[in-house]
C-alpha cells in the first residue's frame, strides 16, 4: 500500500518535470542567489502531497519547500520534489524526484526517479534494491585509487565541517577521477547500481539523502558519517561507497593520505 502511493507519487512527479523542462517557468532565489527553487519544483511537491494526502490525510510530511506538516504518525514522507534544481533551471537532465518513507524513525522504502533517462531506482528494507525493477548491486572495485568519485557542494560555504576545497584536493592528488553530478539523489543512485564507486558530500539535508541512502544500502553499500558511524539522513555530513573501498575514501576525506594502502 505505502508502495504502491510512493509509485504514483514518483510517477506525478516525473510527468510533471518533464512538462516544464526546457519551457518557460518562473525561477527564485532562496539562501543565496544560486540556491534556486522553480515553479516545477512547488508543482511536483503539490503533486506529491496530493498523491500521499489521498490515501494517508494524517502522515507527517517534511519536504524540502513546504518544509514540515508534523502529525502524531509514526510514518513520515521525507521528500525531494526535484533534486538537481540547478540542473534543471540549466535544462540539464540530470534531476529526479527523491521520497523516502521513514517508520518509528527507520527508512523503510525509498523511490529516486528521472524521467528524463526513465530511470526509476527503488528499495524496500530488507528486500534489496531495485533499477527499472532489476536488482541493482554495488560495484566490486576493491582500491580507492583505481575507482570513479563523485561529491557534490554545498550552496554556502560557510557550511564546512571539513573543509570542502581541501577533502577535494586531497583526492585529486591521488589523480582519482571525480564527478559532480549535481544530484545528490542520483550520485547515491549511481553508487548503488555501480556506475560510481563512492560519494561524499560535506553538507546534505535529509531530502536530498533519505531515499538514496537506503537504495546504497540495499544494493550492498556502506554510508557513514565522515568518522564512520552509521548514516542518519538528519546530519550532514555523508559518505557512500561499495563497502570494498570505504575505509579507504573515508581516510581520504579526513586528509589521512600517508600510508594509505589501497
Ligand atoms: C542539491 C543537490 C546537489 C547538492 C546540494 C543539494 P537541490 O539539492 O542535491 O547535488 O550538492 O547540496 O542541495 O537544491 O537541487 O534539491
Ligand atoms: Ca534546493
Ligand atoms: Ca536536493
Ligand atoms: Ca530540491
Amino acid at each position: 500500500m505505502l508502495k504502491t502511493t510512493l509509485l504514483k507519487a514518483t510517477e506525478a512527479s516525473g510527468k510533471i518535470l518533464q512538462q516544464y523542462f526546457n519551457g518557460a517557468f518562473e525561477v527564485s532565489s532562496k539562501s543565496t542567489v544560486n540556491d534556486l527553487v522553480t515553479e516545477a519544483d512547488k508543482k511536483s511537491e503539490a503533486a506529491i502531497i496530493a498523491v500521499i494526502r489521498e490515501t494517508y490525510p494524517d502522515h507527517f510530511i517534511l519536504s524540502e519547500e513546504v518544509g514540515e506538516i508534523k502529525t502524531d504518525s509514526n510514518i513520515k514522507w521525507i521528500i525531494d520534489p526535484i533534486d538537481g534544481t540547478v540542473n534543471f533551471a540549466n535544462g540539464i537532465p540530470l534531476c529526479c524526484v527523491s521520497i523516502g518513507v521513514e517508520q518509528d524513525g527507520e527508512m523503510i522504502l525509498g523511490a529516486v526517479y528521472n524521467p528524463f533517462m526513465n530511470e526509476l531506482f527503488l528499495a524496500e528494507k530488507g528486500k534489496g534494491a531495485t533499477l527499472n525493477g532489476k536488482p541493482i548491486q554495488v560495484s566490486r572495485k576493491e582500491t580507492v585509487g583505481t575507482s570513479c568519485l563523485v561529491t557534490g557542494f554545498p550552496y554556502k560555504w560557510e557550511h564546512r565541517a571539513n573543509d570542502p576545497m581541501e577533502v577535494l584536493q586531497y583526492v585529486l592528488r591521488e589523480g582519482i577521477p571525480v564527478r559532480r553530478l549535481g544530484s545528490a539523489a542520483i550520485d547515491l543512485c549511481w553508487v548503488a547500481c555501480g556506475r560510481f564507486d563512492g560519494f561524499w558530500e560535506h553538507h546534505l539535508q535529509a531530502w536530498d539523502s533519505a531515499a538514496g541512502f537506503l537504495i546504497v544500502e540495499e544494493a550492498g553499500g556502506k554510508v557513514t558519517d565522515f568518522s564512520g558511524n552509521r548514516y542518519s539522513p538528519y546530519q550532514k555530513e555523508i559518505l557512500a561507497t561499495n563497502g570494498h573501498i570505504h575505509s579507504a575514501l573515508q581516510d581520504l576525506v579526513n586528509g589521512k593520505t600517508d600510508g594509505r594502502k589501497n
